[in-house]
């Protein structure tokens, strides 16, 4: 293993937690520094983005999802998946990457991106540009990849199409905008009020309050609809998309998707209007996304930057939907 000579350091801080909770029981710590496997990197965090598995694994919920992440408490006590940073040690059987590479990545299923130092696998990590900041990298990961595998391969996106964007304004939303944008196709955004002078500086043909307008039943059709907090009946849905329309769920109740899943194909069978689930994976386009940010075309929008110790509170905030694109935390260089 190559290590930099920043290798003596065997604590670093991090935000933990014990139990289940609010963000009350996230604790800044000291904890013993992550040791990489021969098939890992270690990473110096240099930003880490908040995403709403941070929100549920936090609280622990939904329920099911205590069967991977610790039944009574939770087995990995540091969250955070969407890290940026620079490579400090390689295990023996890293080939892609040396120490000193600038590197960002999706990390869920391992988490560990609250802290100043993570471990990750090569597959999990690609070089970020060096026009890109880290707090800019930190942001994409996971937004942007459900954003464009929504739009463009569960979608299939056309230029000229009527897009409906619903939870415009988070993360998944402020990417899908730009992506869209790129296919030529008019977008509406639905949000809260407070979001809606972002949205429309940001490019959105048109924006729609959720608070003061159903658009579901304005009478108003789209080819395609994304859809981040599926917070309405499928068959609500159904009435918004024009007779070819192509309705897309990312994310949102659980209840409802189900009911997406479920009543999905016969919809289909009986019309030609389609119901598709995101299934993300993970990392697969960011050597594309580095391709539209280096060309201008896709610039990440970010709340903060917070720092390491204000993690809780950013959850907190997170927690309340009040962000605007992508809760980032930034962490000592
Ligand atoms: N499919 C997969 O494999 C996969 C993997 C990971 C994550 N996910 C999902 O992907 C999603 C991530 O989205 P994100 O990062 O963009 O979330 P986000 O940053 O929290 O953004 C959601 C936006 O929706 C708005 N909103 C809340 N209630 C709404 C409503 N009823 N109608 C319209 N807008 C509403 C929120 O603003 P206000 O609160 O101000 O209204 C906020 O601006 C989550 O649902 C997550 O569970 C899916």
């Amino acid at each position: 293993m190559t290590l930099s000579k920043q290798s003596w350091r065997k604590l670093m801080k991090a935000i933990i937690y014990t139990k289940y909770g609010t963000p009350d029981v996230l604790e800044l710590k000291e904890v013993s520094k992550p040791t990489p496997k021969d098939d890992e990197v270690l990473i110096k965090v240099h930003a880490v983005s908040i995403n709403d598995w941070d929100w549920g694994l936090l609280q622990g919920i939904p329920f099911t999802n205590r069967l991977f992440s610790g039944l009574l408490k939770p087995k990995k006590k540091i969250l955070g998946s969407d890290i940026a940073g620079r490579i400090e040690a390689v295990g023996k059987n890293v080939e892609q990457f040396q120490p000193g590479d600038e590197v960002y990545g999706d990390l869920t299923g391992n988490w560990g991106g609250f802290a100043e130092f993570v471990c990750a696998r090569e597959n999990a990590l690609a070089l970020k540009p060096a026009s890109m900041t880290f707090d800019e990298a930190a942001a994409i990961p996971q937004a942007a990849m459900l954003a464009l595998q929504g739009l463009r391969d569960k979608g299939q996106i056309r230029q000229g199409q009527k897009l409906l964007i619903n939870g415009a304004g988070g993360g998944v939303g402020t990417f899908a905008v730009q992506i869209a944008k790129l296919y030529g196709v008019e977008v509406t955004g639905v949000d809260s009020s407070g979001k809606l002078d972002m949205l429309r500086s940001m490019g959105f043909d048109q924006v729609i309050d959720y608070t003061q307008e159903d658009f579901t039943k304005s009478g108003q059709c789209y080819d395609l609809i994304l859809d981040v907090k599926t917070s309405r009946s499928i068959f609500a849905y159904m009435r918004a998309l024009s007779p070819n329309g192509i309705y897309v769920t990312v994310g949102g109740s659980m209840a409802r998707i189900f009911q997406a899943l479920f009543l999905g194909p016969w919809i289909s069978m009986f019309s030609h209007k389609s119901v598709r689930i995101v299934t993300l994976k993970p990392n697969k386009d960011l050597a594309y996304m580095n391709e539209l940010f280096e060309a201008g075309k896709v610039k990440p929008v970010i709340d903060g930057p917070y720092k390491l110790s204000e993690v809780p509170e950013a959850i907190r905030y997170f927690g309340q939907g009040n962000h605007k694109g992508k809760i980032v935390i930034t962490l000592e260089k």
